[in-house]
């Protein structure tokens, strides 16, 4: 059994104030969610206020990006080493935006993910497919070059020390969600293209929606046997929303 895991993912949003009341209202409620594992990936300048928020709870946090480099003149840039400094447990690497808005490539995700494993982190690689890439019914093959990624850098066994986001980019901030059936197809073929490799990894790994997922549409989503938690955008942002989140998960 793969236990299901929830991860907020705040983007670039939030304030010192914002962020207090916010993990607060997440604290008080985390009596309610019973085997999920639950983790929020706050924006880089959060972490010290994350992290001392939330130490001694059942929620982990992490950074939402990572610089391939261990330290020097990289201006702007985090290391893995000062994400873990703040006790991050888990790092998003190769968010849609971070591709389509920053240029990140496969190969350079796929280092990303490398770099935060090696150093102890759990990446969290995000993946998925273009509205255009799903209309022209290539969805399996972008999954699976991104994936292969990553394969190809690391080997399949280093994908089970991190956490897969299948996120169609379609789906992400527009409200609208894959269908639960829909997600569950994508999520089987992204488990099948690994178990070809590895079985013990494609069993092992487990696999987050994410998309416009809600208070409302999780439960269905999270029932669907390959979908083994979420990654949640704007609903991560309201302790009640993300919490119910949280609790349908088990
Ligand atoms: P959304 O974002 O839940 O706001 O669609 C998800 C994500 O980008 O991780």
């Amino acid at each position: 059994m793969r236990k299901p895991i929830i991860a907020g993912n705040w983007k670039m949003n939030g304030s010192r104030s914002s962020i207090k009341d916010l993990l607060d209202g997440i604290k008080a409620g985390m009596g309610d969610v019973k085997s999920a594992e639950v983790a929020i990936c706050a924006p880089a300048i959060y972490l010290a206020d994350v992290s001392a928020q939330l130490t001694g709870s059942k929620v982990a946090w992490g950074g939402q990006n990572l610089s391939t480099e261990a330290s020097g003149a990289f201006t702007g840039e985090i290391s893995a080493d000062m994400l873990l400094d703040f006790k991050s447990e888990y790092v998003i690497v190769g968010h849609s935006e971070r591709r389509t808005l920053y240029g990140e490539t496969d190969e350079l995700v796929a280092e990303k993910f490398e770099v935060a494993r090696k150093a102890g982190l759990k990446p969290i690689l995000c993946i998925g497919e273009s509205l255009e890439e799903r209309e022209s019914g290539v969805t399996n093959e972008v999954c699976g070059r991104q994936i292969n990624a990553v394969i190809e850098r690391s080997g399949v066994k280093a994908l089970a020390e991190g956490v897969i986001a299948y996120e169609p980019i379609w789906a992400i901030g527009t409200g609208k969600t894959a269908t639960p059936e829909m997600a569950q197809e994508t999520h089987a073929a992204i488990r099948q293209f690994i178990a070809e490799k590895d079985a013990a990894v494609a069993e092992k790994v487990r696999i987050q929606y994410g998309g416009s997922m809600n208070a409302a549409n999780a439960a269905d989503l999270l029932a669907m046997e390959d979908i083994d938690g979420g990654l949640i955008g704007g609903a991560s942002l309201k302790a009640e929303d993300f919490l119910a989140i949280c609790k349908a998960a088990g």
